[in-house]
């Protein structure tokens, strides 16, 4: 049974070690390929090697910084719900982490990927704007699946596996990219495609959540990812039309 509430005192000695191997990694593999806005927020938040995040002591920080909060899972949410909590400024996040076997790969995020990937920007006000406007177009439509299953491809390609250029070079964001060390160097190398930020193809593009990306998505700034969700609310409007018609 995973946790569904973080109790401090639970983390045994392996779960320092994976945090703190995984942390040490990570910060190793992502030197110039990771956006510095992520560098600064993870200052910012005050996560470091050594101890794994108190949620509280997160909560507290977030509140103050851009009013955002964690709110305890034991697995990943159901896409209904997730979206729900992000209209309320809320991410949810498990508080496991995976075995000193698992370090490279598995199935389900654990709080390596949830807590180090994904909340060191929620202090970012541009970003999180974005992530809550996302949220609030998903509570007008959920449900309505055509729409839903947009706004997850978008989310899939800017929140999980986004890009950014920052002075001309190809930098990550992306939680998905930031906790995972093959999907580090896949996304930063030759291999993967890297393509303007486009929120009609975005709008369109399936995607599978058990490889690396074929294709990623390059952003200019966080303010450009809110910008976006008034075109993509104007496809929807035109889309309905369209049907109407
Ligand atoms: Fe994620």
């Amino acid at each position: 049974m995973r946790p569904t509430k973080q109790i401090y005192i639970n983390y045994t000695a392996e779960d320092i070690l994976v945090w703190k191997t995984l942390f040490n990694r990570q910060l190793k593999n992502l030197e110039n390929k990771v956006s510095s806005e992520f560098m600064y927020s993870l200052e910012r938040i005050e996560f470091n090697a050594e101890t794994i995040p108190d949620f509280m002591q997160v909560n507290k920080k977030l509140k103050t910084l851009t009013g955002w909060q964690l709110v305890t899972v034991p697995n990943i949410s159901e896409v209904d719900e997730f979206f729900k909590y992000l209209a309320q400024k809320k991410f949810t996040s498990t508080c496991w982490l995976r075995s000193m076997q698992q370090l490279d790969y598995l199935e389900e995020p654990d709080m390596f990927h949830d807590v180090f990937g994904h909340t060191p920007l929620l202090s970012n006000k541009s970003y999180a704007l974005f992530f809550e406007a996302m949220g609030k177009i998903a509570a007008r439509h959920i449900h309505q699946k055509e729409i839903i299953l947009k706004l997850q491809r978008l989310y899939w390609f800017t929140i999980e596996f986004g890009l950014i250029n920052e002075n001309n070079k190809i930098k990550v964001f992306g939680a998905g990219i930031i906790s995972s060390k093959e999907e580090t160097a896949h996304a930063t190398g030759n291999s993967s495609l890297k393509s303007d930020f486009d929120i009609e193809r975005i709008m369109e593009h399936d995607f599978r959540t058990d490889v690396l990306q074929n294709e990623y998505y390059v952003i200019d700034s966080f303010e450009q990812l809110t910008e976006c969700l008034k075109q993509f609310e104007k496809e929807l409007e035109e889309d309905k039309r369209s049907i109407v018609t």
